[in-house]
């Protein structure tokens, strides 16, 4: 089968590609590199020995996209494509609302035009606000994301809902990912973000690279065991896996739209995931406590139970190595990829 994965040159959707091909997979990748490096395909193609295409294109350009769909070599869509930097977002939310939103309406047309109806789209837990219950499940309501970008996810489940609802073709996997970290074993494939890292795995990362000079914790004092905030870390590869496990469910399943939560069920917190990054490096490194970053929720994690009973799919890698992983790919290539080349 041909599957398309929308923004498959970035963080995410280049681990997708690997057990999409795996599997068997013809993967062809569409990518606009605002965010993202040609070379990760050159990478991808020495981890998977396969030849992947790549087509260079915003998915707002619906001609472009026509093309690429009118060679009929399409069955299914991840579409992962997105601007994703939640401070950013308040700041530019016309930007992000206009990416975010015509870009699917773009890829949902050339979709229906040419019959292909299985899609698995990337959301986030973002899109549980800030009052769902921990763990957070599934069917919880309402959904109310507290940034214009967690918005345009929940915006985007509405309307992949109603889709489905309309029109029994569409078979439709909503999945809403907690936090991705970790890196491919290969060292050759990682999170390269532009800029000062936002997150706190690739700050941590570049760190103990040398090229930031310490960690700002952002508050010691949650109500949380040692203080510091609790998430659920999941590894990029079980994520990546999760994707495969989802397309394969949609295709088995009845017509519709279906969310699964994507994460361990175990929330560690920021303290804890310094120390599990030192042991990967092998010595300590400098941190600072200082004030809550506007926004962050003291804890949450996920109840995994629906992905693990439906999709068949487990969280298993440990933050132990995530960290590993993450710390091979810095350390192997600490500027991250280099300079863009056009492909
Ligand atoms: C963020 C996004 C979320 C997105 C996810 C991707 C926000 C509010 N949310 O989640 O929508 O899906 O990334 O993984 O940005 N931390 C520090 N120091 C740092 C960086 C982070 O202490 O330099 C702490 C944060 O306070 C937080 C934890 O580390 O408690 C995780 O932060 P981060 O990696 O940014 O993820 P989230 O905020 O959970």
């Amino acid at each position: 089968m041909s599957v398309l994965v929308t923004g498959g040159a970035g963080y995410i959707g280049s681990h997708t590609v690997i057990p999409l091909v795996a599997a068997g997979h013809e993967v062809v990748i569409v990518d606009s590199f605002v965010n993202s490096n040609a070379a990760v395909v050159d990478r991808l193609e020495q981890i998977t020995g396969a030849t992947i295409p790549l087509i260079e294109l915003d998915l707002r350009d619906r001609e472009g996209l026509d093309r690429v769909f009118a060679t009929g070599d399409v069955d299914a869509v991840v579409h992962i494509a997105a601007l994703k930097a939640v401070g950013e977002s308040t700041s530019k939310p016309l930007e992000y609302y206009e990416n975010n939103l015509d870009g699917t309406f773009s890829l949902l047309g050339a979709m229906a035009r040419h019959g292909v109806t299985d899609l698995v789209f990337s959301s986030s837990a973002t899109v549980y606000g800030e009052d769902a219950p921990v763990p957070y499940q599934e069917d919880y309501e309402p959904l109310v994301a507290s940034s214009p970008y967690g918005q345009t996810k929940v915006m985007i489940e509405r309307i992949l809902t109603d889709v489905a609802h309309a029109d029994p073709r569409w078979r439709i996997a909503l999945l809403r990912y907690f936090n991705p970290v970790g890196a491919h074993p290969s060292g050759l494939i990682g999170e390269d973000p532009q800029g000062v890292p936002n997150n706190l795995m690739p700050f941590l990362a570049q760190v103990a690279v040398g090229r930031r000079e310490k960690l700002t914790i952002f508050g010691d004092d949650y109500p949380t065991a040692d203080g510091t905030c609790e998430r659920d870390y999941l590894h990029v590869d079980d994520l990546a896996d999760g994707h495969l496990a989802a397309l394969d469910a949609v295709r088995a399943r009845d017509p519709g739209c279906r969310a699964w939560n994507l994460g361990t069920g175990q929330a560690t917190s920021v303290m804890q995931m310094l120390r599990a990054f030192e042991r990967a490096v092998g010595h300590e490194l400098p941190y600072e406590i200082g004030p809550r970053r506007p926004g962050d929720l003291p804890a949450f994690w996920c109840d995994p139970t629906r992905a693990e009973a439906e999709l068949g799919w487990h969280a298993g890698r440990t933050v132990d190595d995530m960290c590993a992983d993450t710390w091979r790919w810095q350390s192997r290539n600490p500027e991250g990829y280099p300079e863009q080349v056009t492909h």
